[in-house]
């Protein structure tokens, strides 16, 4: 069913099929930090990522969020559809942590008093920049119209998600979400929700059970995933 490799990122490989409207993601067990300068192999990370994101766009679309999945292949490989990626990592931060905690001294862990959201431009050169509504606008990376869209989805993904993760004892302090055009125009979720893009903290212990423990070499990585697939699927 594979054509061509389209593109090869740093966690996954995208090929075209016999269908121009329809691509395969293929999930990697590379991972990789601060834009790059690290580098390792997180194993069975692919798979885990591969089916975290599907597991957790299908339970989206059900809530009405128009998502890119079509259907699992296999443990690594999904088809999905063609969309051209809006150049922003949208983030959206209910707790303190990382870049923000840095950025604005709070120290990690403190619970925001509403929910934050902020655009990078994705661009690997420039370490993606954060950018705000006037820049996206100035340099054309979405329309108004689009830009209102991705907000209003993404406050919508970030309520349905931390609701389900609240129930598994997940806390979901911020996730980085992408956004795509089909080829009318229509904007869908794209790219993966996974613990190499999300901070999840488990509710009791606030024990990290994401890509953390990989960025800041804390230890146990794989048993952390393994264990957000476990209370997801139950696998
Ligand atoms: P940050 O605190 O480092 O800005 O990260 C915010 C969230 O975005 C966190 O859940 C991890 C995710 N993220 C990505 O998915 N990709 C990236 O390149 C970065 C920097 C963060
Ligand atoms: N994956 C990203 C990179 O390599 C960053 C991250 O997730 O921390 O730059």
């Amino acid at each position: 069913m594979k054509k061509d490799l389209l593109y090869e990122g740093k966690a996954k490989k995208v090929y075209s099929t016999e269908n121009p409207e329809e691509l395969i993601v293929d999930y990697k067990d590379d991972a990789t930090a601060f834009n790059g300068l690290k580098k390792g192999t997180i194993e069975g990370k692919g798979v885990i990522n591969n089916k975290v994101t599907n597991h957790l766009m299908k339970m989206l679309e059900k809530n009405g969020i128009p998502t890119h999945f079509i259907k699992e292949l296999s443990d690594r490989e999904t088809l999905v559809k063609k969309v051209t990626i809006v150049p922003l990592e949208v983030i959206v931060r209910n707790i303190a942590a990382g870049s923000l905690s840095k950025r604005l001294g709070l120290p990690e862990g403190t619970k925001l008093g509403s929910t934050v959201l902020e655009y990078c431009y994705k661009d690997d050169a420039l370490g993606d920049p954060m950018v705000n509504d006037y820049h996206i606008k100035a340099m054309n990376l979405a329309s108004d119209e689009e830009l209102k869209t991705i907000a209003d989805y993404s406050f919508r993904i970030n309520t349905l998600l931390s609701e389900y993760l609240a129930d598994l004892n997940i806390e979901l302090v911020d996730f980085k979400l992408e956004f795509g055009r089909l080829t009318d125009g229509t904007i869908v979720l794209a790219d993966e929700i996974s613990p190499d893009t999300c901070r999840f903290w488990d509710s009791k212990t606030h024990e990290k059970l994401d890509k953390d423990r990989f960025r800041r070499d804390l230890g146990n990585v794989e048993d952390a995933y393994k264990e957000i697939m476990k209370r997801l699927m139950g696998e």
